[in-house]
């Protein structure tokens, strides 16, 4: 046995161990152990063949040992089991890229949550990421050596980088370092993870993990651009603070977990007969959005104005565009940086916001997730209101143009979808309900924006979803949770799928 190399085989017999392997999702040489493992001993030592060479070839022109199409991890099962029908044709082959950074030591975690999940994982190592976690270890982890080299021409593990880009459901780059970003922007295929990464035709997740100013330095955030307009996806990175000491801002790789939920959520539904190509489900549809507060202003220096962060509606805009829309982001005032792939107008009062939305018509859907101000202060604002005798002013308001039931009445140029948002802190859904009908949109996303709630300004958000058809209430979730939701319906009811 330790004289047998794979190369040693006879073209033919190397080419369906090949398909077997991958079949399996196994290394040919670990395909060909447990062969051997399994055969030793199901035929009388005198009818067997002499080698190990002769012995693989003759197993492998045996017909039942014929490639499965479908896969599951059955790594630790015998061979021959893989003959027999898969019992889950499910989607779960991983292949996971980890490039240098520190962030490197969390992709150990990553494949081991992973695998407890039955997810099968193959690991290539860029040669940065083998200066902060071994290969040894990365090889314990996963089960299996991870590949290095682009050309391995020794190598018994010689699937080639074609064969790693295709055999796999989804691609996970984690951590995603700058340099690596920045090489798949513009098509380099110098390593063994970008010539994969180009040639695959399979979903890429990325988990990007780099210090906070090479995160926003405009070259990566020109990179992020390009990567999000290919359908690439990602995960994170998060705010807080850096391995380096003193470090803080956004930057870090997200959690595995995060990136766990990332995978099951991009491969949910899709099976080993149907693997999930990068779908764009909104490309060549527009959406306009609108978000934040709108301000008011009183006089010069004083204005109207509502705790309103932008969160949900930037939230709304980063998924639409990785779904492949078009968007325009209509924003009041708020403290948060354009999103990447996004046409932002920064306006400041509720006029003007209705003005940038009938500017960017038309489009196939308009979302409403702005907090504008109901009312604004009537008559021409020049000076500062001074005090004086005659005590506090007296404000006179009017009421402000309602944009929502401006756009929904359009008889032309209204989106074929218009979703407002219902900001309410006492009988949400009877109150959502009644503004459903009251501003002629079809859907409204239904808010809880009671102080207890902690949606204004919070990171997460609990909503329901009223339609026609009736009511829905998703569970808490992340801002970002809950768009991701909402984009996910957005697309099949332009696609004219069921919910
Ligand atoms: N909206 C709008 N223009 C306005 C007021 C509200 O486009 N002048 C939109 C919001 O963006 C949201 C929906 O209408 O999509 C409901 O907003 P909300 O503040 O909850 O409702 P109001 O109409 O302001 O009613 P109320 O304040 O009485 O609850």
């Amino acid at each position: 046995m330790g004289s047998l190399t794979v190369r040693n085989l006879p073209e033919a017999v190397k080419k369906r161990l090949r398909l077997r392997a991958a079949a399996n999702g196994r290394s040919m040489e670990e395909e060909v152990r447990l062969l051997l493992a399994e055969k030793s001993g199901d035929a009388p030592a005198a009818a067997r063949p002499e080698s190990p060479v002769s012995m693989i070839s003759a197993w492998m022109s045996r017909p039942e040992d014929a490639p499965v199409a479908a896969r599951t991890d059955n790594r630790a099962k015998p061979a021959r089991q893989s003959a027999e029908p898969p019992p889950a044709a499910t989607a779960r082959r991983i292949l996971l890229i980890i490039s240098g950074g520190i962030a490197a030591y969390k992709s150990l975690d990553l494949i081991r949550r992973l695998r407890e999940r039955a997810y099968t994982v193959r690991v290539v190592m860029t040669r940065a990421a083998q200066e902060f976690v071994t290969s040894l270890s990365v090889g314990a982890i996963a089960g299996e050596k991870p590949f290095t080299e682009l050309f391995d021409q020794a190598s018994e593990f010689d699937v080639g980088h074609i064969r790693l880009a295709r055999d796999t459901d989804l691609i996970v780059v984690a951590p995603a370092a700058a340099d690596l970003m920045a090489k798949m922007a513009h098509g380099h295929a110098n390593d063994l993870a970008t010539a994969v990464l180009l040639a695959t035709d399979r979903p890429i997740l990325l988990a990007p993990a780099m210090n906070p100013r090479m995160w926003s330095n405009s070259a990566t955030q020109r990179n992020l651009k390009i990567l999000l307009a290919d359908g690439v996806l990602t995960v994170g990175p998060n705010a807080g603070e850096m391995a380096e000491s003193g470090e803080v801002g956004t930057g870090r790789m997200a959690e595995p977990l995060d990136i766990v939920a990332a995978v099951e959520k991009r491969l949910a539904g899709a099976t080993a007969d149907a693997p999930p190509s990068r779908a764009r489900p909104l490309a060549g549809k527009h959406i306009i959005i609108t978000a934040g507060p709108t301000h008011e202003p009183i006089d010069p220096v004083r204005y109207i104005a509502n705790r309103s962060s932008g969160k949900q509606g930037f939230a709304i805009a980063r998924a639409a565009a990785d779904a492949g829309a078009k968007v325009t982001l209509i924003s009041g005032p708020v403290a948060l940086p354009d999103p990447s792939g996004v046409k932002i107008v920064r306006v400041q009062t509720a006029q003007a916001m209705l003005v940038a939305v009938q500017a960017a018509l038309p489009a196939d859907v308009g979302i409403f997730a702005a907090a504008v101000a109901d009312w604004r202060i009537a008559g021409d604002i020049v000076q500062k209101l001074k005090k004086d005798a005659g005590g506090p002013p007296k404000l006179e308001l009017v009421e402000n143009p309602d944009i929502l039931a401006t756009v929904s009445r359009l008889k032309t140029k209204r989106p074929a979808l218009v979703i407002g948002f219902a900001a309410e802190t006492e009988k949400v859904i009877e109150h959502a309900k009644a503004k459903l009908k009251r501003k002629g949109s079809d859907w409204i996303v239904a808010n809880d924006v009671s102080a207890e709630g902690g949606a204004m300004g919070g990171d997460d958000n609990t909503v329901h979803l009223i339609t026609a058809a009736g009511v829905e209430s998703w569970p808490a979730q992340s801002k970002d949770g809950v768009a991701r939701q909402l984009v996910a319906r957005i697309a099949n009811a332009l696609n004219g799928e069921p919910s």
